[in-house]
């Protein structure tokens, strides 16, 4: 989500600091102190006895329970279900933090949106009244044929393009400029020679909107036969496709209350679902759905929330559906499947058999796994081998739950152990371990010596800091947020003390996981830390490195031997002399 205001890491920053995360996190969570942190019952899982720490010097949260953590914008976006951005905005107005002006590039840029948004509502306002005029006649029967009665015409904010070229173009011309025109996608114009003319023609119009409401774009059904069929405003500044989702803004609350999104295919399936009320549903808007379109939703998506994916049950729906599948779960968001009667789209479902109809389709959606496997063979050799060919999707499923799921359905399924689809589904040869989801069994991936490191970075005096970051060698290191934040901490100023590096190295990583990893860090308990302890344990660090470092020297020196290169040899024998020695002498 583009937010108009520049996020600069200097006011990010200066939010963090004026905000209170113990204040924060305690309007929704009872918080008591114990000891350097305090403690409370989780408020992402049901419990008991409290597993959900806060640890205010650094201002991170953590539970140990269910994993969570982050620091105190996390903890907004994800109570508040707001943007990173919302988030900073909303502490910024709390704590009276005054964000910077912008900068001229971004005045430049706001000012251009507005112009740009502003354009947008007037044409808004001509279509709309357009429909209701005289030449609208058509439009209005067409209209009313799918289902729509005039009183929610407002509501959708249908609109009637008129069958003609200049309509639009010469009534707002009269007030802004022709470049503004075709910036704002209203008019065109293919060259020079051409007169500028309005895009939209003899189409029913509607409006597109961003996820706060506000108008972005339109798109165009065209009134009975016609090239295209649909018609979108082109992407600008203000409109990208990949990254919006048609009616999302009005999604967004029915679909926390249901834990439920319906994403389908089409403008009309998407308004008719509204109409009947189903009013959880967005449509992609004529493209495939992208990873942009699966962050943007699992932003909005609850713990065990899920998105329902309802396509034209036709060749083309059923393709758009399993690439759907692999996007979403690769972002970490559960999917299921609904599958729809032969040859229809959810809006014949809906005229034909009004809500009812969706609503007990929607008692059974297919599980992702159910659909992919739908059309396997029964044969139980061929169903195993086409069966494994689906490893690899489950396996890049980036929630440890679904992903857990998945395996274990997907064995059932072919009769075999859980281990083996695994093997199966594992991406060859990748040196950095899974990507870290939130679960339990990640949280401990950490090789122990680097998670011990990552604590020591995170607690260490500036001086040892230093020496850390010049010995170890971070190319080493498999766990990529140990090395993340290694990496970030190479130019960290001297003499920044202990909650603020942190506070830095957050903000340089910018990275969820790293922050949760971090927050679990500093939340843990964790025997003291004292110049003996951290010395052994890098000791322990730096002697199976320099292992690591004469070991890839062995072919290096063989082939020297071979060659009778004693010069070389000599060099690399020493070097892996001192590779072994560096480690000794902490
Ligand atoms: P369909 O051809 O199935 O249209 O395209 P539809 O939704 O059933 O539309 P109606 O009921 O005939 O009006 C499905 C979707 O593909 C995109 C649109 O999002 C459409 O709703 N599409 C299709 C386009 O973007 N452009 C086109 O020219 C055609
Ligand atoms: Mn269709």
């Amino acid at each position: 989500m583009t937010s108009d205001i520049d996020l600069s890491r200097d006011s990010v920053a200066r939010v963090r600091e004026a905000a209170d995360i113990v204040e924060v996190v305690g309007e929704q969570v009872r918080l008591r102190r114990r000891g350097r942190t305090l403690e409370g019952l989780c408020p992402f899982h049901e419990e008991k006895t409290p597993s959900f720490s806060v640890d205010p010097d650094k201002g991170l949260y953590y539970c140990f329970g269910c994993h969570q953590g982050g620091d105190i914008f996390k903890f907004l976006m994800q109570t508040a279900r707001l943007s990173f951005a919302e988030a900073v905005e909303q502490l910024a107005r709390r704590y009276g933090v005054k964000l910077p002006p912008r900068s001229p590039d971004g005045e430049r840029r706001r000012q251009e949106s507005d112009r740009l948004r502003s354009l947008l509502e007037e044409a808004q306002a001509f279509f709309a009244a357009r429909l209701g005029s005289a030449e609208g006649a058509a439009a209005r029967r067409e209209l009313e044929r799918r289902g729509f009665d005039r009183e929610t015409w407002p509501l959708f904010g249908f609109g009637w393009a008129p069958d003609d070229w200049r309509q639009l173009t010469d009534e707002l011309g009269r007030r802004h400029p022709t470049g503004t025109l075709i910036a704002a996608g209203l008019a065109v114009q293919p060259d020079a020679r051409t007169t500028p003319y309005d895009r939209f023609r003899k189409r029913i119009t509607f409006p597109i909107r961003s996820v706060d409401g506000r108008l972005i774009a339109f798109g165009g059904r065209i009134l009975g036969d016609g090239e295209p069929k649909y018609l979108n405003s082109p992407e600008n500044p203000i409109f990208q496709k990949r990254s919006t989702l048609f009616c999302l803004d009005r999604a967004r609350r029915p679909a926390d209350q249901a834990g439920e999104l319906l994403v389908v295919e089409g403008y009309f399936d998407c308004l008719s679902l509204h109409r009947v009320g189903i009013t959880n549903a967005v449509a992609t808007l004529g493209t495939a759905l992208t990873p942009d379109h699966a962050r943007l939703l699992r932003r909005r998506l609850g713990e065990g929330d899920r998105v329902v994916l309802c396509y034209d049950a036709d060749e083309a729906g059923r393709r758009a559906a399993m690439t759907g599948i692999r996007v979403l779960l690769e972002a970490g968001v559960d999917v299921a499947v609904l599958v729809l009667p032969d040859g229809t789209d959810p809006d014949d479902v809906v005229r034909d058999g009004g809500a009812e109809a969706i609503r007990e389709l929607l008692k059974r959606p297919a599980s992702a796994l159910e659909f992919l496997l739908g059309d396997l063979p029964e044969q139980p050799e061929a169903l195993r081998r086409e069966g494994l060919k689906l490893a690899p999707l489950v396996c890049a499923a980036s929630n440890a739950a679904t992903r857990q799921n998945l395996v274990e359905e997907l064995a059932r399924r072919l009769y075999l152990r859980p281990r083996e689809i695994e093997e199966h589904g594992r991406a060859p040869a990748r040196r950095e371990g899974p990507i870290a989801p939130p679960g339990a069994a990640a949280a401990r991936s950490a090789a122990p010596g680097e998670r011990h490191l990552a604590r020591i970075l995170l607690e260490c005096s500036p001086d040892w800091r230093a020496r850390i970051v010049e010995r170890v060698h971070s190319e080493l290191i498999i766990d990529e947020r140990v090395r993340s934040l290694l990496e970030a901490a190479t130019d960290l100023p001297g003499d920044l003390a202990q909650a603020d590096a942190v506070r830095e190295l957050l903000g340089r990583c910018a990275d969820e996981r790293i922050t949760s990893f971090v927050a679990e860090l500093c939340n843990s308990d964790w025997p003291e830390l004292t110049d003996d302890s951290i010395r052994s344990q890098l000791r322990v660090l730096l002697e199976r490195q320099g292992r690591e470092l004469s070991r890839r020297l062995a072919p290096r020196i063989r082939a020297a031997e071979e060659r009778g290169d004693h010069g070389e040899l000599e060099l690399l024998l020493a070097e892996k002399a001192r590779l072994r020695q560096k480690s000794a002498d902490f």
